[in-house]
């Protein structure tokens, strides 16, 4: 038998910092026309539980779809890959990640997970669990953005290899740019030969697409209007949060899904903490999340552009997702 696994936490983003970023966001995204804030604020512990319930929603196809992904393809990628550490960003509760973890352990070279979120309630609930289910594995959570403290992961092992795995479509929650920048500081990090498990959403009938985004049961029209619960409480904020509206759009020249929240009456918000005044005015909106879908082919250029090889891509029968291995090159 292996030695007890170990558990570590470490919290890169302080509540100071946490704080000077949303601060700064809405700041800028309140002034900015049209109006928006970035997706990352949806999840506090409410948002994180409600993106759970999001993902049980028989309309929101892309989990089940990468689930099943992932069951056909994870004995190939840990084949391919030979990590001693699996590292995951945005890794949520990890719920995904346990077919990835059992391959890895399959495969007989997985040592340690690395999940990083910026939801320390719920990297907190998944390592508590992760650590009861594997008691042999390392895991070694990161409280952090993405799209900022990458730098501050643990390094490979000695010897060792990393994959890092980034799923359920979540890279579609990144406009192009900050995509593009964040793909090239991924590759930064990443040796030559150690690989990037990307999940994606792929552009499918929009009959299909904007369901997703807009559930009968209503979940996703609360998991959206959360985030003026993170402004009122956290910034002392006055939005009366049953006066917006939930919208979804397939915008197709962008070739993404476009959540929004529409004001529908005229009305004055006071955000406290910042000492700002904001007006909406009737069936004005404010932009809270894309979520991208694309072609194989853009993938491959955007993947590219950064500097991974396509090594092994898996698509489902509908084409609705892609799971895609890629290699630093
Ligand atoms: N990977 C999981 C969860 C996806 S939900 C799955 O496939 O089901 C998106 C996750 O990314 C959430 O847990 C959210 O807290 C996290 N997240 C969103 N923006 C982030 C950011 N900028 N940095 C780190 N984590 C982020
Ligand atoms: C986390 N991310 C991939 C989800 C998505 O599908 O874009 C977030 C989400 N937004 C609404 N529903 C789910």
């Amino acid at each position: 038998m292996s030695d007890p696994g170990t558990i570590q936490l470490d919290v890169h983003l302080s509540q100071t910092d946490a704080g000077a970023a949303l601060r700064s966001d809405v700041t800028r995204g309140l002034a900015a026309s049209p109006k928006e804030l970035p997706p990352k604020w949806f999840y506090d512990a409410r948002g994180s539980e409600l993106f759970e319930q999001i993902t049980a929603l028989p309309e929101y196809y892309p989990f089940r779809t990468e689930r099943a992904l992932l069951t056909d393809s994870v004995d190939d990628v840990a084949r391919a890959s030979g990590a001693d550490t699996v590292v995951e960003l945005g890794s949520g509760s990890s719920t995904k990640t346990r077919l990835l973890l059992d391959a890895f352990t399959r495969a007989g070279t997985l040592r340690r997970y690395v999940p990083q979120d910026v939801s320390e309630s719920a990297l907190r609930g998944a390592i508590d669990e992760l650590h009861r289910d594997y008691p042999h594995l390392d895991v070694h959570g990161v409280v952090g953005d993405f799209t900022r403290d990458l730098d501050r992961l643990p390094g490979a092992e000695p010897g060792g290899k990393r994959m890092i795995a980034f799923l359920g479509g979540t890279i579609g929650n990144l406009l192009p740019g900050p995509r593009h920048d964040f793909l090239l500081h991924v590759r930064s990090v990443l040796q030559p030969g150690e690989q990037l498990l990307l999940g994606t959403g792929l552009a499918t009938d929009p009959a299909v697409m904007v369901p997703a985004y807009d559930d009968a049961a209503g979940v996703t029209a609360e998991f959206n209007r959360n985030v003026l619960h993170v402004l009122n409480r956290e910034l002392h904020a006055d939005f009366d949060v049953d006066a917006f509206q939930h919208v979804a759009v397939w915008d197709a020249d962008n070739s993404w899904i476009e959540m929004r929240l529409r004001a529908t009456r005229d009305m004055r918000v006071r955000v406290a903490d910042l000492d700002l005044g904001v007006d909406f005015t009737a069936g004005e909106e404010l932009a809270t999340e894309v979520s991208a879908k694309f072609t194989t082919d853009v993938l491959d250029d955007v993947t590219a552009a950064a500097g991974f090889t396509t090594t092994r891509r898996w698509v489902d029968p509908d084409r609705r997702f892609a799971l895609t291995l890629l290699t630093a090159a």
